[in-house]
């Protein structure tokens, strides 16, 4: 499968060039939790891509004098030299050298910026990821115009997901499969693939607001984390039960069915960090006003007979989930009773969206 983003013959002719794509944050509502090498899901995963929580990149290229053993880039977030990123983007250029084996040849400056604060607890690395693989396909697509759109997406996707597994999902919109499942035509565990089947209006502008519960780093990274699912008691069942969740969700699309995606996305989000706190050893990313939050929003649910609902992903903070026909009330019980559950009050308002473009 692989094989096939192999360029056969690809010649750095370009001598120096700059190329910027802006890429989105994504949510995952049937989660990737366990994956194989080299970052293979151990089941399916869909997601919503957002659109307000985004990185943008801008890489700078020139041709190198002479070829060193080492890649050669320099990383700056907003303006400033990183330092602490270079293991990561060079373990990203590692893995990524087989399919884009120009990328020795070149000098590279990496300048991107977040559109959310550093510190906000949210995961820039599927933003990031993504807007990095889909700079190093546009200086591909310059050395070889012939490549198809859907080729050079997929490959984004596919070069994306070694950065990080979830950043597979950001490249596209509006929901973005990844995983082979035998329901959905064309998944596959190398890419995302934008889903397809069909899905009543109500979802597609769907409304996101992420609450900062904890901007610090996480105790435990998503890379531990999914380590540990290796030998996990009930990693087979939760594997299975992702599979069949893909399914469930795919009918609930189809129909309309807001209180089955109520409790499904619920459900998941629960069972992701139950995984983690019945991992060995075990850990806790909720924090305690993850949990106020939470019966906060039940109880909204049952006073008001709002579809209103949460998610979260490896972290304190949640994400509201709720139709953009409640974006007015929804907005005024967040800012109104659930603020103070936040850091310094702080939250994001976001939306479903429909991928990373070239800026
Ligand atoms: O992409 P990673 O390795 O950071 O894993 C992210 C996993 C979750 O965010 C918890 C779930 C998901 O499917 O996005």
């Amino acid at each position: 499968m692989e094989q096939k983003f192999i360029p056969k013959s690809l010649v750095a002719s370009q001598e120096s060039g700059k190329v910027t794509w802006q890429s989105p944050s994504n949510i995952a509502l049937v989660k990737y939790w366990g994956k194989k090498n080299p970052q293979l899901p151990e089941n399916t995963s869909i997601s919503f891509t957002l659109s307000n929580c985004h990185t943008t990149t801008t890489l700078t290229y020139r041709k190198r004098k002479e070829i060193g053993p080492t890649f050669d880039f320099e990383v700056f977030l907003e303006g400033k030299v990183q330092e602490d990123f270079k293991p990561k983007i060079q373990t990203f250029f590692e893995r990524v050298e087989r399919y884009l084996p120009f990328i020795r040849d070149y000098s590279f400056m990496i300048e991107t910026e977040n559109s959310f604060p550093h510190s906000s607890g949210i995961a820039s690395s599927a933003s990031g990821m993504s807007a990095i693989a889909l700079c190093l396909m546009s200086i591909e697509k310059e050395m070889n115009n012939d490549l198809s759109e859907e080729y050079f997406y997929q490959k984004a996707s596919f070069l994306s997901r070694l950065g990080s597994g979830s950043a597979c999902r950001s490249v596209k919109g509006n929901l973005v499969v990844w995983g082979a499942h035998q329901n959905i035509e064309n998944s596959s565990d190398f890419y995302g693939v934008p889903y397809l089947g069909k899905v009543a209006p109500f979802f597609e502008n769907y409304q996101d607001t992420i609450l900062l519960i904890d901007k610090g780093e996480k105790q435990v990274s998503s890379t531990v984390g999914h380590n540990l699912m290796h030998g996990h008691p009930f990693a087979a069942q939760r594997f299975e039960q992702a599979q069949e969740n893909i399914d469930r969700i795919k009918g609930i699309f189809e129909r309309s069915d807001i209180d089955q995606f109520i409790a499904l996305v619920e459900s998941e989000a629960l069972t992701l960090h139950a995984m983690m706190m019945t991992s060995q050893p075990y850990f806790i990313l909720m924090k305690s006003n993850t949990l106020e939050v939470i019966n906060r929003v039940w109880e909204y649910r049952r006073s008001t007979g709002s579809k209103l609902c949460f998610t979260l992903d490896a972290g304190a903070n949640v994400h509201l989930l709720y139709p953009e026909h409640e974006k007015e009330t929804v907005r005024t019980f967040i800012s109104s009773k659930l603020a103070s559950y936040c850091k310094d009050k702080s939250f994001i308002h976001d939306c479903v969206g429909p991928g990373a473009k070239q800026l």
